[in-house]
């Protein structure tokens, strides 16, 4: 990667624009999770430190573009806001009418509300572009999560800004992802969990040919186990995509399951019962994998040099399918590898867990980190790069 680092650049009193991805999940007014606002806390921290005057800008959910926030409060950064000046002990203002200028001290802070309500953000309007460009002195893309989002604050603006250049977690989050994808150590091992093979195809696709093991789990183990002629009775399970599955698995070596968790009901009072996978009734569903299952996948974690994880293997919400999951995390955080993890539902069961400090790398990503994987260009790294080639 080719692109000017924040760190690189004196911006000592200069006006200093910061994309972050603050989308954090807020409940009842207060904030429900702060990995991204804490990712985001050292890039915000240094600026302010190099006595710039600082702007930091993010979405939050999907807003209706045009609509006032006051209309669609739930959609505000001020539980954001608030929860940065705890984090900084100094108060953060939000300010909802920054797009024709305003004033600012050096050493000052200031966060936009969500941007997502300005016309054109999510159509990368240039004028509105060239607004949040006319801004700063410096454009900082930091928001590794919307990355793979070409819009007027992700994209736009690093074309016109007289100076744009990527933040420390920006690089931080494409070195790690550069590490585990394109250059790794084997053997390589890549995890994907979760409920559907239909929304990660492309990224199990690029695996397969990246990868020496590949471990399924959750729903997507379901429709390989039916690939390979099995019942899986009741269990989510896409029945279209059986030739897929059957493609995939000729492709590269897939752990599957041998034994489950299985339930008649998915509740936190389930009967759950531990059964081979060719012991499935047509009455249950596969919530979970099983302890040998667990085992298998732990073997092949325990040796691996890179190890890539993306969705939970079981419902880890609910306590009688939580064990694949935990002890998949835990064999992760054990071991000696290089591990990176991705994606809502991981970060969460990650946190559920407690191994955050163990796992190598964990990305602020969702949707970014699987294009990442998927050997997709990010629009907003490519505009970073342009720039720097002086185009
Ligand atoms: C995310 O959480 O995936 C990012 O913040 C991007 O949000 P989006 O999917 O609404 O563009
Ligand atoms: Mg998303």
């Amino acid at each position: 990667m080719s692109v000017i680092a924040l760190k690189d650049l004196d911006i000592r009193g200069k006006r200093v624009l910061i994309r972050e991805d603050l989308n954090v999940p807020v409940k009842e007014g207060r904030v429900a999770g702060d990995a991204r606002i804490k990712a985001a806390m050292p890039t915000i921290e240094y600026a302010l430190g190099a006595g710039a005057k600082v702007m930091v800008m993010s979405h939050l959910g999907r807003p209706e573009e045009g609509v006032p926030i006051g209309e669609q409060s739930e959609f505000s950064l001020a539980p954001v806001a608030e929860y940065m000046s705890g984090l900084l002990g100094k108060e953060v203002p939000l300010v909802t009418d920054y797009l024709d200028g305003f004033d600012i001290n050096d050493h000052d802070i200031v966060l936009f509300e969500n941007v997502r309500v300005n016309p054109g953000e999510k159509a990368n309007d240039p004028d509105l572009s060239k607004k949040f460009a006319d801004l700063c002195d410096v454009f900082v893309m930091d928001a590794f999560g919307t990355a793979h989002r070409a819009q007027a604050t992700t994209e736009g603006v690093a074309r016109y800004a007289p100076i744009a250049c990527a933040g420390p977690l920006l690089a931080a989050e494409l070195a790690a992802l550069e590490k585990a994808v394109e250059n790794p150590s084997h053997p390589v091992v890549a995890i994907v969990g979760g409920s559907k093979v239909s929304t990660k195809l492309d990224v199990l696709d690029a695996l397969t040919d990246k990868v020496d093991t590949l471990v399924v789990g959750g729903g997507i183990a379901n429709t390989f186990l039916a690939a390979t002629g099995l019942n899986v009775g009741k269990s989510l399970c896409e029945s279209d995509l059986l030739d897929t599955a059957r493609r995939l698995l000729e492709k590269t070596r897939v752990l599957l399951p041998t034994d489950v968790v299985v339930a008649r009901e998915m509740s936190e009072d389930a009967v759950a019962v531990v059964k081979k996978v060719a012991e499935v009734a047509d009455d249950e569903m596969i919530l979970d994998v099983g302890p040998e299952s667990a085992r298998e996948i732990g073997k092949v974690v325990a040796t691996a040099k890179t190890i890539i994880w993306n969705g939970p293997v079981g419902v880890f919400e609910l306590s009688p399918f939580a064990g694949g999951t935990r002890q998949l995390a835990l064999q992760i955080a054990e071991s000696d590898g290089f591990s990176l993890a991705g994606g809502g539902d991981t970060l969460a069961a990650i946190d559920q867990f407690g191994v955050a400090d163990k796992v190598s790398y964990i990305s602020t990503g969702g949707g970014a980190f699987l294009e990442f994987i998927e050997g997709k260009t990010l629009p907003a790294v490519a505009a970073l790069e342009a720039r720097a080639g002086g185009q």
